[in-house]
Order: structure tokens, then C-alpha cells, then sequence
């Protein structure tokens, strides 16, 4: 079935970006253009927003505020120069930008490799326009295991039970005190599995994004940049 929406490439000038880190970097480049002076900007976690950050510094733009979606982006953001700011403090967001670990045909993510994904989705949710970038291996036919969760630390072996095949991931809690785990049974239908995950007692948030929430997919391959707008 072809992707809802429209999709476009342009080779212009980020054709050739054949590694993975240069599709990273053409993909975050092209999403830091997006922002202007004056913007509220939700910055993502993860190596592609690695690369986000200082294509954002550079551009040199005076009047931004930025919120960060983990302590690692903080650092980041503050040795880079970008403003920080919160939430409450901003209240909403014009753009936030973001990684993610697949990205389906329908604009269906899957976000949370890093475990930062309850941050992300509150900052993706307060944005105006969620914009994902990614690079080309990024993209699938259909989302699969592992999803990642987080959970309250309170009975979370029988939260997993109550999701299995799901199991505990071997990294410290996130910086909220939730325990970082993976559903890694079959996604199916994305809408059906965040719907369960959503009205799952002990699940703090889940790494499924529905495409209700992306305005605009950045993916960068070896034949440059495609834009997907999810419908
Ligand atoms: C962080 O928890 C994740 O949601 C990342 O945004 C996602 O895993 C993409 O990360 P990379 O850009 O490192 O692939």
C-alpha cells in the first residue's frame, strides 16, 4: 500500500550522504533549517539529534528557546549555546525535532532506544509541529519488536507478566526514577498495541508515536532527502 500523504525527494545538496552518519547528519541539517528566530524549539535524544545540535548552533539564530528531552541533550544543548528553557516556563512549543528507531509507511514511530521516550512523547505532544529525522534504515514496511517502555518501579515484574514477552532492560532507571523495559512480542496493528499499552496499569509511556503526532518525516538516503507529510 503506498505511504498516506505526500513524499517528495530532493537530491540538492544532500545527495550522496551513502554512511549512516552522513544520512544522519543531512537528515538533522535540513530540520535545523526549518527553525527561525523567535521559535520554541523541543530538542530529541539520541546520536541523530547528536548531530541536530550543533547544525542548530550554527545557524546563528539569536531568539530561540530550547527544552531538552534528556540530560544528555542537556549538556549538549548548554556547551553548544543553545538557550534552555521548560515547558511550563514556554508554554507550547513551535517545533521539536527528534530521532527515531523505526518509522513506518503511515508516519507510525517507534521512539524509546535510548529509554528517553516518555520525555520525548511530552515534548513532541506540546509542539505544534513534531518533525522526525532519520536516516535511510530507519524506514520499514512495518514495525517490530523491541517497543520500548517505561515503567512504575512498583510490581514491574508483573506489569512485564501482564505484557509478555517482555523483559527489563539492563540500563539504569530513566532521570523520572521509571524503569526502562521492551515489549518484544508481535506489533501487529500499531493503533490495537498502543492502545493496550496505553490502558496498562505500571506502564508510565511507551515508545510507539502515532502519526496524528508527526507533521513532517525527514529521511535521508543515498539518493538525498525524502519527506514524508503523515496523513
Ligand atoms: C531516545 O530514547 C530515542 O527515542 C531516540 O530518539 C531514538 O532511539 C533514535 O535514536 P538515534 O538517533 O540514536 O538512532
Amino acid at each position: 500500500m503506498a505511504p498516506p500523504g505526500a513524499a517528495e525527494r530532493s537530491a540538492a545538496s544532500l545527495s550522496g550522504a551513502s554512511t549512516v552518519d552522513e544520512q544522519k547528519r543531512a537528515a538533522a541539517i535540513a530540520a535545523a533549517e526549518l527553525v527561525q528566530d523567535g521559535m520554541r524549539v523541543g530538542l530529541g535524544t539520541g546520536s541523530t539529534v547528536a548531530f541536530l545540535l550543533p547544525a542548530l548552533a550554527g545557524r546563528g539564530l539569536t531568539d530561540i528557546r530550547c527544552v531538552a528531552t534528556s540530560p544528555a541533550t542537556e549538556r549538549d544543548a548548554r556547551e553548544l549555546g543553545l538557550p534552555l528553557s521548560t515547558l511550563s516556563q514556554l508554554g507550547g512549543l513551535d517545533i521539536a525535532i527528534d530521532g527515531a528507531d523505526q518509522v513506518d509507511p503511515h508516519g507510525w514511530l517507534v521512539k524509546g532506544g535510548g529509554g528517553a521516550h516518555t520525555r520525548e512523547k511530552i515534548v513532541a505532544s506540546a509542539a505544534s509541529t513534531f518533525v522526525v529525522i532519520a536516516s535511510a534504515e530507519k524506514a520499514v514496511a512495518s514495525l517490530r519488536a523491541p517497543v520500548p517502555l517505561e515503567l512504575v518501579p512498583f510490581e514491574a515484574a508483573h506489569t512485564l507478566a501482564t505484557l509478555a514477552p517482555a523483559q527489563l532492560r539492563d540500563v539504569p532507571p530513566s532521570p523520572d526514577g521509571g524503569l526502562i523495559a521492551d515489549y518484544l512480542g508481535e506489533v501487529g496493528d500499531p493503533a490495537t498495541l498502543a492502545e493496550l499499552l496505553d490502558r496498562t496499569p505500571g506502564v508510565v509511556e511507551h515508545g510507539l508515536f502515532a502519526p496524528e503526532l508527526v507533521s513532517l518525516v525527514l529521511i535521508a538516503g543515498a539518493d538525498g532527502l525524502q519527506r514524508r507529510v503523515p496523513g
